[in-house]
């Protein structure tokens, strides 16, 4: 609750204005039935058409002017609650931006976009009903019970069975329903990753013709969706013939009592029906918060939600980041162990010592999951060491901004994306100020100037979102151009030349090397290839180094290299 309070700042004047509408509309309308029965008791039973006329013309005015504030009330409170909705939303979206990806990898995306949309809205939605409707009832709950017990005290004695009774039904229902909606949210969670996977990889489903399992997994899902609604809106559902019969009890044992009361002299005809039109609005403001009180039960549970990821600690902070900006290459990593998970065993990556000078360019080479990818996403700080450190331009990493750290160090991700928009705004992302010439010689770095200017509009050309209507090997020139456009101190490239062709490969490896000389380049590869000729290649297994020197250094020292070495060598004789 506290959490929230600060996003509803700007909107607790329309919510103030909200509730003294909503006051001013239920006493108005409680006035209605006063008024009613001074027609009946005084106007009818002296034949005064005149009285009748005026009270007519009261009785209409009030209604005008109660319907006023309702409209008025609502419109209020539907400022309030959108407002706060979208300070919310805003709020979580920032916070969402300040995770990384390991906090990202904790709550999941399908979760995230869940927590930002659905929940939000179901919040917001409670807030504009609930403003209305807790001033609303509470409001005339207590003008009608005095009122009532006004007009008669023992007939008001009828409430005192039904009243208890309605709550009691209402705390049984909240407690059963209540954990069916914290599962509710958890369900949608489910349902909205399956969707977002799908049509995420709907290319690789289609391709896999795996459309059947999917809409199975999606009906599945659904289903579970289905089922969970079902229990939680049927038992409240099932709920209101309970109420339905509360309240018929007491209208029937009211005109019972009433009616003897009436028949005996004791109380007037008008009174009675002043009566009942207050009974029924007490019962009506019973459900009413009744009613809420689900809603909120539903809130509370979406609203928690979002407070876990208002309130979740950022995994990695800036506490320690100062002025500094990546000055020139260098990469130390003393002994540095990592693992993406507190609690698992194993090490994902075990004391790696490792010291690089500006301007090398070192090679990477590794089977699959033996953590290359790994090792390199600890210098940009995309993961931060679990023990050790890792320094950058003679600094550790952590006493850079994450802005200036990652200025200073552009990594070409192994699954990188384009965005939707032109050629140029995608390679700007690596820097807004690019002219266009700068652009162009990042493009012919990275050997992407003669596709890009063959494309029908060259720089102006559209990418699909994802970058679908480019090949992969050109998706992937284009991802290293937009690094280049960093003027990067360091230079990642993961396996990001893996779909172009070897001349290519070599060529952009020349470009790095006479364009970048004092960057340090840092190439993970597949084939030896293409980092042979590097001034240090990296032999990485299971999350060690297994070696470290030059090629000649390695063919007599490492044995994983040379046979991996003469694998290849044998492919290229064997093709040749
Ligand atoms: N986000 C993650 N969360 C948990 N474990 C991970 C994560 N990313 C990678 N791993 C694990 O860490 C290990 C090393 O993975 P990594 O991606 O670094 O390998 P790699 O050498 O880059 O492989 P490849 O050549 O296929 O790209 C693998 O066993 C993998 O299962
Ligand atoms: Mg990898």
């Amino acid at each position: 609750m506290k959490l929230f309070l600060p996003y509803t700042k700007g909107y607790r004047l329309w919510m103030l204005l909200a509730i003294i509408c909503s006051v001013g509309e239920a006493v108005l309308e409680l006035l209605l039935p006063q008024a009613m029965s001074d027609i009946v008791d005084i106007g009818i039973a002296t034949g005064d058409r005149n009285y009748i006329l005026m009270m007519g013309l009261k009785m209409l005015i009030l209604a005008v002017l109660a319907l006023l504030f309702g409209v008025g009330a609502a419109l209020a409170a539907a400022r309030a609650a959108m407002g706060f909705g979208s300070k919310v939303r805003a709020a979580e979206y920032a916070q969402v931006q300040r995770f990384s990806f390991a906090d990202l990898e904790h709550f999941s995306t399908a979760s995230l976009i869940t927590r930002l949309t659905n929940d939000v809205a179901s919040v917001q939605g409670t807030i504009f009903m609930a403003t209305r409707i807790c001033v609303r009832a509470p409001v005339l709950l207590v003008t009608a019970l005095v009122l009532a017990l006004r007009i008669s005290r023992e007939l008001s004695r009828v409430f005192l069975v039904t009243i208890p009774l309605l709550i009691v039904a209402v705390a049984i229902v909240i407690a059963v329903v209540g954990p069916f909606f914290t599962k509710l949210q958890r369900s949608t969670d489910a349902l909205n990753l399956v969707v977002q996977e799908n049509v995420n990889a709907v290319r690789v489903v289609k391709s896999f013709v795996r459309e059947g399992e999917e809409k199975e997994k999606f009906r599945l899902r659904s289903e579970d969706l289905r089922t969970t609604a079902e229990r939680a809106f049927g038992f409240v559902v099932s709920f209101m013939p309970l109420i339905t019969l509360l309240m018929g009890g007491t209208i029937t044992a009211l005109m019972w009592i009433g009616g003897h009361y009436v028949a005996d002299g004791i109380m007037l005809s008008g009174d009675l029906m002043a009566f009942f039109t207050y009974a029924t609005e007490i019962l009506a403001s019973l459900m009413m918060v009744s009613m809420v009180l689900m809603m909120l039960t539903r809130s509370i549970a979406c609203g928690k939600r979002i407070a876990e990821v208002l309130r979740h600690k950022p995994s990695m902070t800036e506490d320690t980041a100062s002025e500094l900006t990546v000055e020139n290459g260098d990469i130390d990593f003393n002994h540095v162990y990592f693992k993406y998970h507190a609690d698992s065993e194993e090490w994902n990556l075990r004391d790696i010592d490792l010291h690089i000078q500006s301007g090398m360019t070192v090679g990477i080479l590794g089977g699959t999951g033996s953590a290359k990818s790994t090792l390199v996403s600890l210098i940009p700080r995309l993961y931060d060491a679990t023990e050790g450190s890792v320094m950058v331009g003679g600094h550790d990493v952590r006493e850079y901004s994450l802005e200036q750290l990652r200025e200073g160090c552009a990594m070409v991700l192994q699954k990188n994306t384009l965005f939707s928009g032109t050629v140029a705004e995608n390679l700007r992302w690596g820097s807004d100020t690019a002219t266009d010439e700068e652009l162009r010689e990042a493009a012919k770095i990275a050997c992407a100037a003669d596709f890009i200017e063959a494309m029908p509009e060259g720089y102006d050309t559209h990418i699909e979102q994802g970058g679908t209507n480019v090949s992969g090997g050109q998706k992937q020139r284009l991802c290293i151009a937009r690094a280049l456009l960093r003027k990067p101190k360091v230079l990642i490239l993961d396996d990001s030349t893996s779909a172009v062709d070897t001349a290519t490969d070599a060529a952009i490896r020349e470009g790095l090397r006479t364009t970048l000389p004092d960057s340090t380049k840092i190439i993970i590869a597949q084939r030896i290839i293409s980092v042979m000729d590097a001034d240090l290649i990296l032999v990485l297994d299971d999350g060690a180094i297994v070696g470290q020197g030059k090629h000649e250094e390695l063919m007599e020292t490492c044995d994983i290299y040379r046979e991996v070495y003469e694998s290849q060598q044998e492919g290229v004789e064997g093709n040749g």
